[in-house]
């Protein structure tokens, strides 16, 4: 059965108090729609922990921080709904953009340290958007679990660390990245690769792993590095930003995987900004 799609703060929370009155857990899939199966996945595994189930959509403009970007995002609400319809969930937030930055909204939710690396670096005020609407997302609903994809995993330690900071009572949730059979990590983004493009970006999964199949035969990071350039330009890939091996504690640089880590990569491909990370065993 289709959930609800609530737009009004007022008709969501009138849903959230009777849901608490009774005890119930909620859990939320923040998202920004152009819903694929990794989103789906997450709204699974909220099923399973949580009584309740709310699956946010909202394109958050305060996070793009490039207007070409922002305009051309997906935006599939209709099939998003008959994606969800599927799936035991209880109600669907698309706040109307005043629900979130009402007239005169002047207050931004920046955490420090994790974010100026990486996507933080490439991103200008990205964090800054994604912890701001996070916050908002995570008040609004009064949500007990969130539920967040590791493919961001950058993005799950700063809301993480944002929620704990701001002693929000929600637990953050990872749960894996979830990959075509080529091993492109599904993004939204994808919807915007050509088929041959789509086809080329997969080698971003494939060049990871041979460098962390590397480091974890002891090779360092250093040596490793402009192979794995080369092997991406020859894929097609026009530029990439970075490719980074980092704590998954963190996200301090690494050049050895000597505990539990991470490597990182963004790289263009069609125009379109891919980013990607795997585990790397330790060596
Ligand atoms: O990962 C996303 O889709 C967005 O960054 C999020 C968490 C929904 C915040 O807008």
């Amino acid at each position: 059965m289709t959930a609800p799609i609530l737009r009004r703060l007022a008709d969501l929370r009138a849903r959230t108090a009777e849901w608490k009155r009774a005890g119930e857990v909620i859990g939320v899939v923040p998202t920004m729609g152009a819903l694929h199966a990794g989103h789906l996945s997450l709204v699974e595994a909220a099923c399973a922990a949580c009584d309740r189930v709310i699956v946010t959509i909202f394109v958050n403009p305060r996070q793009f921080n490039n207007p070409e970007d922002l305009a051309s995002y997906p935006r599939t609400e209709h099939e998003d709904a008959q994606k969800l319809a599927a799936h035991a969930v209880d109600a669907i937030y698309v706040p109307d953009p005043e629900e979130i930055y009402p007239p005169g909204f002047a207050t931004t939710v920046s955490v420090e340290g994790l974010t100026d690396v990486m996507e933080g670096a490439f991103r200008p005020g990205h964090f800054d958007g994604v912890a701001t609407v996070c916050a908002k997302l995570f008040l609004q609903t009064a949500a007990d679990r969130a539920f967040f994809g590791e493919k961001d995993f950058q993005q799950l330690k700063v809301v993480r660390r944002m929620a704990a900071d701001l002693d929000i009572p929600v637990e953050i949730v990872g749960r894996p990245t979830v990959r075509e059979a080529s091993g492109l990590a599904l993004s939204s983004r994808n919807l915007r690769l050509s088929p041959d493009g789509r086809e080329r970006a997969a080698r971003l999964h494939a060049v990871m792993q041979e460098v962390a199949a590397e480091l974890a035969g002891g090779k360092p990071l250093d040596g490793l590095v402009a192979t794995a350039h080369e092997r991406l330009r020859e894929a097609g890939f026009a530029e990439i930003e970075y490719l980074e091996l980092r704590a998954e504690e963190d996200l301090a640089p690494l050049v050895r995987p000597d505990r539990p880590a991470r490597l990182f990569a963004a790289a263009w491909m069609d125009g379109v900004r891919l980013i990607d990370n795997i585990p790397v065993p330790a060596s």
